[in-house]
């Protein structure tokens, strides 16, 4: 049997597809490369030293699904496939119900016709908008504020009500907060394609001349240095995570919720001067006015993930500082 990990070729997907070989799971990749190098695939054999099947299908594509499930026997999906860019979601909402929403449905429609009733789903803190209770419980009233969080949120109805409709589904939904980091070997790891969303390629790619200087949103938040604090997770800890999830989910018919953060909360102005001791490189950067919608402190209250997935991240900020650095540094121009 086979662990199928959609969209697993790239930034998070690739790390857990490690975490499962290295316990010789058997794995399935499948992505149609819409944002990833199918080069990440030879550096997880170079670390592996493993060679897993993978596929370069499009979870939209009916007819290349319903090819797999005939010809593999798969046991559990663990669905990453989606675009995740919280701003080009607001330029393209259709792009992003279309991907996300409808490739889900068509993965699920296709699951349901093989038996496959078991699924980890990658939903991510978007889904809770703009809260002022932290830390962040799974009970917290869920908000997203733009197309993508609100993609996110209609699949985990989705999953709630095909549980609900037939309890031979076995749902866990994984409410990531801000994975940063990668792999040790500096061989995998965050390559945005275009201009990063998020902070930590920003940080890198300043530090490699890539990007001019790193603009900071706001410096008068309610926050011990005024700039904004977030939960940020280690990748590898994420990947480790989600194989917890699947040791946990075995031999069950449960729906169930987890935030995956370390519940530690980091300024982003700690984020910088970490990044900044662990590789001796100093980061230009400017603070600019607060974004819409911005709030000071967000980060998890991670106990649910910790009691019952016995989930404890191995790794503090200078190893996520220390790791992103490796990679971008080896790989400056991305998978060239
Ligand atoms: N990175 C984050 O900060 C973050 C936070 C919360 C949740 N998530 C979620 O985790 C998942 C993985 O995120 P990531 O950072 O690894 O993103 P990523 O873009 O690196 O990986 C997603 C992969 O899915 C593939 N893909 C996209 N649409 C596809 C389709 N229709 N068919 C097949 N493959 C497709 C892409 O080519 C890419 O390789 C996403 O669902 C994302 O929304 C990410």
């Amino acid at each position: 049997m086979y662990v199928l990990v959609t969209g697993g070729i790239g930034y998070i997907g690739s790390h857990i597809v490690l975490e499962l070989m290295k316990l010789d799971i058997k794995v399935i990749i499948i992505d149609n490369l819409s944002n990833s190098s199918i080069k990440v695939l030879d550096r997880i054999i170079i670390i592996s030293n493993k060679i897993p099947l993978f596929f370069n299908i499009d979870i939209n594509d009916e007819n290349k699904l319903d090819w797999l499930f005939l010809n593999y026997k798969i046991s559990t999906v663990i669905h990453l496939a989606g675009f995740k860019s919280v701003g080009d979601s607001v330029k393209n909402p259709i792009n992003y119900y279309h991907n996300n929403i409808g490739g889900t449905i068509t993965l699920l429609t296709v699951m349901k016709k093989y038996n496959v009733y078991d699924i980890i789903f990658s939903s991510s803190a978007t889904v809770y908008g703009v809260t002022k209770l932290m830390p962040i419980s799974e009970k917290c009233a869920l908000n997203p504020i733009n197309p993508y969080g609100k993609t996110k949120l209609y699949i985990e109805n989705l999953l709630l009500d095909i549980f609900k409709s037939n309890i031979q589904w076995n749902v866990i939904i994984l409410r990531y907060f801000n994975p940063v980091g990668a792999h040790k070997s500096g061989l995998i790891g965050d390559n945005p394609s275009l201009i990063p969303n998020n902070l930590m390629p920003y940080i890198t790619q300043v530090a490699v001349k890539k990007l001019e200087k790193l603009f900071i949103y706001g410096k008068d938040y309610n926050t011990k240095d005024g700039t904004g604090i977030r939960d940020y997770i280690h990748v590898v800890d994420l990947a480790v995570g989600h194989v917890k999830a699947l040791f946990y989910m075995q031999n069950k018919h449960i729906c169930e919720i987890f935030n995956l953060g370390t519940g530690i909360g980091y300024s982003v102005l700690e984020l910088v001067k970490t990044f900044e001791a662990v590789s001796g490189v100093k980061i230009n950067f400017t603070f600019v006015d607060r974004r819409a919608g911005d709030l000071d402190i967000i980060y998890a209250d991670s106990s649910l993930a910790r009691e019952k997935l016995e989930f404890h991240p191995q790794f503090n900020l200078d190893d996520m500082c220390t790791d992103s650095w490796i990679f971008q540094k080896n790989n400056p121009d991305g998978y060239l």
